[in-house]
């Protein structure tokens, strides 16, 4: 039997409460699919402020780099917003993507037919169906580059830089260029290279692997301003976007919106080998933690995703997302609940987690 051993990094706000969802259905998904996975606890963001005085503890660190894969809830909130930037439970994040060298994000932005009525666009613009990935950037671009603050004409000023290089460039581009080969073959790379000299690099750059390496998949190039309205406006369009970090950042957000809820969806954070950082792409949502209203869809279905991408376990991960979708006929979260609704309940966060292992023991 495969045994593997993840990481577990709740995080803050409601982080608890989905992650222990997404174990349970991992570890049905294990009894029905034989393997096992032992599951670590470890620190970061503001709970571990609290607990140890940083927002990324070197123990953290170096649970991670052994195990093979980690799980995390979110982080953040009201409590930790006074701190300074390099204090913040943010930056525990942005740390761990760093140590780890998870430089390539999968934000995939599907709509579960059951939950088309949820999403505020039109049946006609969502069309026939939804299903995007958006490939993000992670550890390079402003998000990393050298930042501070300094005076100009007796004024105070800040500043934060965009930096790219043709190596950084490349690397997630073959991702995405990989990506794109197994689902539609159309690659829409994002930048803002009528203004900035770093897209400029990167249109060229992606342009070039896609020219050497990747003669099957078309290639599109978007001004991200434009990108934000075409999702909109026909979201259909699109099979991959590659993308930087900050705009990766800002358009799977909006993205994740079309698909009815941010809560619904998954994410998983990846470098040059098999292990990764699998988490729902929304935040620790700190005014709802421990109502048990939150939905625990993004955190299972990353769940799901770690199966697929780093544990080799492809038949549980559709089982998962199967099971979720099953689910969605009759039971929804807050989030994704409309009074009135034919033959759905409003259930809680456990709820749902418990849902989804019953549908996938009864589809075994
Ligand atoms: C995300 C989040 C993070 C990011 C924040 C919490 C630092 O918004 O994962 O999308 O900007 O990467
Ligand atoms: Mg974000």
């Amino acid at each position: 039997m495969n045994q593997y051993k993840v990481v577990l990094l709740k995080g803050d706000g409601i982080g608890s409460e989905i992650v222990e969802q997404a174990v349970n259905v991992l570890e049905t998904a294990g009894e029905l699919y034989g393997f096992s996975i032992e599951f670590q606890e470890e620190l970061l963001g503001g709970s571990a402020i609290d607990a140890v005085g940083t927002p990324l503890p070197q123990k953290t660190i170096d649970a991670c780099k052994a195990a093979d894969s980690t799980l995390l809830g979110a982080v953040g909130g009201p409590k930790w917003d006074g701190l300074s930037g390099d204090k913040r439970p943010e930056k525990g994040l942005l740390g761990i993507r760093e140590a780890l060298g998870l430089f390539a994000n999968l934000r995939p932005a599907v709509i579960f037919p059951e939950l088309r009525e949820a999403s505020p666009l039109r049946a006609d613009i969502i069309g026939e169906k939804l299903d995007i990935m958006v490939v993000r950037e992670l550890t390079g671009g402003i998000y990393f580059g050298e930042r501070g603050r300094t005076a100009e004409n007796g004024q105070e000023a800040a500043y934060d830089t965009e930096k790219y290089s043709v190596g950084e460039v490349e690397r997630i581009a073959r991702v995405a260029f990989e990506m794109a080969r197994k689902r539609g073959k159309r690659l829409c790379s994002v930048d803002k290279a009528n203004v900035l000299e770093s897209s400029r690099l990167w249109r060229a750059t992606v342009a070039r692997i896609g020219q050497q390496e990747y003669p099957d998949v078309e290639i599109t190039n978007m001004y991200v301003d434009n990108c934000a309205m075409q999702l909109v406006r026909n979201p259909g369009q699109f099979d991959v976007i590659v993308t930087s970090n900050i705009f990766g950042d800002i358009l799977s957000d909006e993205a994740s919106m079309i698909s009815g809820s941010i809560g619904m969806l998954a994410s998983a954070s990846l470098g040059s080998g098999k292990a990764g950082l699998f988490e729902p792409i929304h935040g620790s949502a700190p005014d709802i933690a421990g109502t048990g209203k939150a939905n625990p869809l993004a955190t299972i279905l990353s769940g799901a995703m770690m199966l697929k991408y780093s544990l080799d376990q492809p038949e549980a991960a559709a089982a998962i997302e199967a099971a979720v979708s099953k689910v969605l006929q009759t039971a929804r979260t807050a989030d994704i609940y409309t009074e009135g609704m034919q033959g759905v309940r409003k259930v809680s966060c456990s709820e749902m987690g418990q849902l989804v292992c019953d549908a996938l023991k009864a589809s075994r």
